[in-house]
């Protein structure tokens, strides 16, 4: 039997997605803004062969903000700076649905799509930080189960529109002066309880199709969101056995749904340290760790509580009892922290530097990290992952040392097969939903 092929982002995070990394040796302070970094980067995925390179991203900040979060790029603007240096990897991007339209979204995505020649994908989010408010004109930030209900419209409408025009609508024939064909322009005519759209969308369907359709669904309603759209999914969970449980969960809802589990993959966020012996890739570990105050980590912890002020209580006393505070905000994090403090017995100060520095199970030798790796896929925890680096060195090591034993192994691309991003994960271009009506 054929080994099964595992899927492979770069996310790529300016200094890291810690409260320390930027002080560390190697890191540049200002990589979340240096175009230079973002390129050497995403050209070094690209060298490994890798999928896609993703660019995360949130619209509120505040002075406790992690050191990433205060200063970065706008994820659509550099990818299309990385598209025109590079050839074959994937672009995927977040942007939220609580604070865009549709039409605007669908065009800078279809832009994208067209300028990468189908290495589009777009990471739906719905903002959990309830501050961006105050920077959209808004005298409210909707609730969780609310944000959901508008993220499945605002997707409905964004695919609509990137159908707008059948795939042969455009005739451009200079002899008769016919443009385009009128038969197969297709307007919306969407009204909705969130958006009106009348349509059609003033750019046609790129090589892909559509760009794939990216989500991180933790929360019931969020799982049920990825499960019924997204082609991958990022998984946030750390263990094999939580992701076991969330990939079963996850697949037996997009069956449910109607669609075939395997063409929905389950992508977990790693951030590997690699050593050439087990103690030195714990020693590289710790060094980045020691970086983070009890100050920070307090601030990192209160991130999925809408950016609650833990410094009020005890360090050294039992983490307190916060009710029902983060079930409006990142309501799958925030009940996990709860959660695992009160099962544990963990002080303040031990969950939160618990939580600001993680010590994944990916710290380790080459060979470890590409054994777990395999493991974790052959396992049913993960279809693929999504590789973090806290500095510059994390991605290139990862290229030089973990990739070619996973090419070796057979169970990753020694070259690429395709060039759009569909392509990579094996998905088919979805035919246009007005064709496809004409074919049944
Ligand atoms: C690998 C990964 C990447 C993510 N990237 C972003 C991001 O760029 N922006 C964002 O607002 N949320 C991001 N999230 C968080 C999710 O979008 C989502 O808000 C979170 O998982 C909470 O889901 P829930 O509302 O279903 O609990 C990411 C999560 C994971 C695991």
């Amino acid at each position: 039997m054929a080994k099964k092929k595992i899927v492979l982002g770069a996310w790529i995070h300016g200094v890291g997605g810690g409260w320390g990394d930027w002080r560390h040796p190697d890191s540049l302070p200002n990589a979340s803004t240096n175009w230079d970094f973002y390129k050497q980067q995403a050209q070094i995925a690209e060298a490994g062969k890798m999928d896609f390179v993703f660019i995360a991203d949130s619209v509120s900040i505040n002075e406790n903000s992690s050191p990433h979060y205060l200063n970065r790029f706008e994820p659509m603007t550099i990818l299309s700076a990385i598209a025109g240096n590079t050839n074959h990897i994937g672009l995927v991007g977040t942007v939220t649905v609580s604070y865009s339209e549709p039409y605007t979204l669908a065009r800078q995505f279809s832009s994208l799509d067209h300028i990468s020649h189908g290495r589009a994908g777009w990471n739906v989010v719905t903002s959990w930080l309830s501050g961006t408010a105050d920077n959209y004109s808004r005298n409210h930030h909707p609730s969780h189960p609310e944000r959901y209900q508008i993220a499945q419209e605002f997707l409905d409408v964004t695919k609509g529109l990137w159908d707008s025009w059948e795939d042969d609508a455009f005739v451009y024939d200079k002899e008769s002066g016919v443009f385009f064909d009128k038969e197969k322009l297709h307007p919306l005519n969407h009204k909705g309880k969130y958006f009106s759209v009348k349509g059609p969308l003033n750019i046609a369907r790129s090589k892909q199709g559509q760009p794939v359709i990216f989500q991180a669904g933790v929360s019931e309603d969020g799982r049920n969101f990825a499960a019924k759209n997204a082609d991958a999914i990022f998984a946030g969970h750390q263990s094999k056995g939580e992701l076991q449980a969330y990939y079963a969960d996850v697949k037996r809802r997009a069956r449910e749904f109607g669609r075939n589990p395997d063409e929905v993959f389950i992508l977990p966020g790693i951030i590997p340290v690699i050593g050439d012996t087990q103690e030195e890739a714990d020693r590289k570990h710790q060094e980045i760790a020691n970086l983070v105050t009890i100050d920070k980590a307090l601030h990192a912890l209160g991130r999925p509580f809408d950016d609650h002020d833990f410094t009020q209580y005890p360090l050294d006393e039992p983490f307190p009892d916060l009710g029902d505070l983060g079930r409006n905000s990142h309501r799958g994090t925030s009940e996990k922290i709860k959660q695992n403090a009160k099962e544990r017995n963990l002080t303040l100060r031990q969950a939160a530097l618990e939580f600001a520095t993680p010590k994944g199970e990916f710290v380790g030798t080459p060979e470890r990290v590409a054994d777990l790796i395999q493991e974790w896929i052959d396992e049913k925890a993960a279809d693929g992952f999504i590789i973090g680096a806290s500095t510059p060195k994390g991605l290139p090591e990862f290229v030089d040392y973990v990739v070619p034993i996973l090419q070796e192994r057979g169970i990753f691309r020694k070259e690429y097969g395709h060039d759009t991003l569909r392509g990579h994960f094996g998905l088919e271009v979805p035919p246009n939903c007005y064709s496809k009506k004409i074919l049944q």
